[in-house]
Order: C-alpha cells, then structure tokens, then sequence
C-alpha cells in the first residue's frame, strides 16, 4: 500500500502551498539489491512528481542491501549531512551511519559526530535539526519494535550526541523518524519529535498514513501530523538558546 500512499501524499502536497518536502528516510523495506534498487526506484518516480523542492535523508532500510551513493544515484539527490536554508529556516540534515544488524545496534562511525558538531557551530540561528534515528534517547516503553531493543532505537552514543546539541550555539527543535511513533521529547531545553510513519500498521492494522506538516511563523513552531494517528503541537521557536540549568545529581549524594 505504501506507493499509492505516497502517490495520494504527492498529489496532495501539490494542491497546497509549500516550501519543501523532507523525507526522514525508510522509504522501502529491505529485501535484496536487486529488489531494493527498483523499489528505491518506484519510489524516486513518485517523489519526482512533486511540485516542490525535495530533501532526502537515507535509513537503516534504504542502506541495509544499497549504499548511500547508490540512493543517491537513484534519486540524483544528496543524502548526505548539509546545512540549507528552506523557506527561511536554516535546517541541518544530518546523515551519520544508520547500518543496522540485530546484534550490532546503532553506532557511529568516525567523523559523525565531529561533522554535527561542525554543521550545528556554523550558525547562531535557530535551526531544525533532521536526522532517520531519534537523537533524544527517550523510552521506548510500549513501543512495538524498541521496547525490547533500545539500543536498535538510538546511538550508543546518545550522550556524546546530547552534549553536542547543548554546546551549539544555535536553539535546535530535532526532528526524526524511525521509532514509528509521534512523540515529544525535550532534553536540556530542545524539543525532540519523532514522526509516525506512512504505512505502519502496529497500532490499528491500517496503515498510519501519517505525514506532518511544520510551520515556523514569528517565535512559533507548528507541528501537524495528518492521518490516522493525528497530533498537533505549537512549540517555542526561540532565537536565542535556552539556559537550562544541569539535572541535579542522585538525592542520596
Ligand atoms: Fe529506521
């Protein structure tokens, strides 16, 4: 069902009034290259159709049995980490390793973090913050896939990625999707979402057929998602970072 989804989310992007369109990654479900290649294919045909600039960021799917060149190459995009300015907000796509094994989990590799760290330092604006995997470290209680598997939900090192965000000059919101839920998360001050996913179909047995809509007007974000696990949320879209003062240690020290 995934590409008639997509096909209905095309045409409806292209009857309304938009910047851009982000793709968090996850576009198929792995099988094999030779497979993977024409449903990454199928899927660069339908993206092609919108009206509208399109960003792409690469999953742990989209590079289980392709590389990242290789999506490149189909969607003649880059997938990689950048820094651009969409309608006027400055937005840094983040594309650290995303392979994952069942036994190996969620690492990065050299020069990830160094690459975040240097993209988030360019600029004081306020910026949103993309990346497939959730940079928050929040609980996967109840979560169909993580619960059981934290460590297949985010890097193991979350906390280097933490610090990293508190040491940017730039407020950050973060915007992620893999863990196939909507959420909100805030860590030292910066919002983190995770956004639900097209065709999940663990909560309902319907696909979620789910998409958000971002809006930055004046110091307001505004965060829609459509479909069947709809969620609407305004958040501060501060100019300048929020103090927030260090988590108190264990009360028994
Ligand atoms: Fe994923």
């Amino acid at each position: 069902m995934a590409l008639p989804l997509l096909e209905r989310f095309v045409a409806e992007t292209n009857a309304g009034s938009f910047d851009a369109v982000i793709d968090l990654g996850d576009r198929i479900s792995d099988e094999d290259p030779e497979r993977d290649r024409l449903l990454q294919s199928d899927v660069a045909m339908c993206f092609g159709r919108l009206a509208v600039a399109h960003h792409h960021l690469s999953g742990n799917h989209d590079v289980a049995c392709l590389t990242l060149a290789d999506n490149e190459a189909i969607f003649d995009l880059p997938s990689d980490s950048r820094s651009l300015i969409i309608g006027d907000i400055r937005c840094v796509f983040w594309q650290p390793d995303v392979r994952l094994t069942r036994a190996r989990g969620l690492h990065l590799a050299d020069g990830d973090l160094a690459r975040l760290e240097a993209l988030l330092a360019e600029d004081e604006r306020p910026t949103l913050l993309l990346s497939h995997v959730p940079l928050s470290g929040h609980a996967q209680t109840g979560n169909y896939y993580f619960e059981a598997n934290p460590g297949h939900a985010t890097y193991a090192e979350v906390a280097e990625i933490r610090k990293a965000i508190a040491d940017a000059p730039c407020p950050i919101v973060a915007l992620a999707g893999h863990v196939h839920w909507n959420t909100l998360t805030t860590v030292d001050g910066t919002p983190h979402v995770t956004l639900q996913s097209l065709t999940e179909t663990f909560i309902s047995g319907q696909p979620a057929e789910s998409f958000g809509v971002l809006e930055v007007e004046a110091d307001q974000l505004r965060w829609v998602v459509q479909g069947r696990e709809p969620l609407s949320l305004t958040l501060p879209w501060r100019r300048a970072k929020p103090r927030w003062r260090p988590p108190l240690p264990t009360f028994a020290a």
